[in-house]
């Protein structure tokens, strides 16, 4: 679905919000989907006033980006911690648990995640739900095992569904040659649980449920942008 100019202006918003988390000198984790592409777009902007950072980037394409935009791009050869990342959420359930992975690129993202000090992540408030799952969850699975993790994933009660490329040319294939299983669901009432029964299955690479690692959430809406924070009920 086509996004509106109010949620377009509301990731912007977001990941403007996202630019005082960076200070100079730091290492930053540069995220994957439309509202990261916007912050990386800004951090480009910085950068190009002077503003001295190096990146460490979750997908190709946001290298890419970052590179074009003159962002010095590093690596966990040079560096083995991150200082900042910040990264988008297709949802984002109370105690920050997080569905990633709608753009594909939730592998290394979780990656940067897991070396980050500090995760941040920037989303407009149609991002924020009671409980995670109404977004598909995707899995990332090696491509031989896909039959075998598709049968086990059902015992779990979820739905399976292989990701199709965008261009009608066979299933979409992750940065590292993966095959991407979309997992529907009727709520995933125990985050916990079926992030450690997906993680059991032999053929997994790994899950978009990203669970206790954000430190908080910068969520845009009409009103501006708020900051969620784990210990937060709403
Ligand atoms: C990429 O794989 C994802 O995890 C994105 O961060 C997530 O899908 C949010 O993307 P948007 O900012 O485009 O909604």
């Amino acid at each position: 679905m086509p996004e509106s100019a109010q949620q377009h202006a509301a990731k912007l918003a977001a990941a403007h919000a996202a630019l005082r988390f960076v200070e100079p000198g730091m290492v930053v984790g540069l995220g994957s989907g439309t509202t990261a592409t916007l912050f990386i777009q800004l951090l480009g902007e910085r950068v190009q006033q002077g503003l001295q950072i190096q990146g460490i980037a979750s997908s190709d394409s946001s290298e890419q980006l970052g590179r074009s935009l003159g962002i010095p791009i590093t690596s966990f050869d040079q560096h083995r911690s991150i200082d900042v990342a910040i990264d988008g959420a297709d949802e984002v359930a109370p105690g920050l648990a997080l569905i990633k992975g709608g753009g594909g690129k939730l592998l290394r993202e979780k990656i940067v995640a897991s070396a980050s000090k500090r995760f941040i992540i920037v989303a407009d408030d149609t991002k924020l739900v009671p409980q995670l799952g109404r977004f598909p969850l995707p899995v990332e699975v090696i491509r031989m095992a896909v039959p075998l993790v598709t049968e086990r994933l059902v015992t779990l009660g979820l739905k399976p569904v292989i990701r199709q490329a965008k261009d009608g040319s066979g299933p979409y294939l992750t940065d590292e040659g993966n095959i991407l299983l979309d997992c529907h669901s009727d709520g995933i009432a125990d985050a916990a649980k079926t992030a450690a029964d997906i993680r059991a299955i032999v053929g997994v690479v790994e899950h978009g449920l990203f669970l206790n690692m954000a430190e908080r959430v910068l969520l845009a809406g009409a009103d501006g942008v708020r900051e969620l924070t784990a210990g937060e009920r709403w």
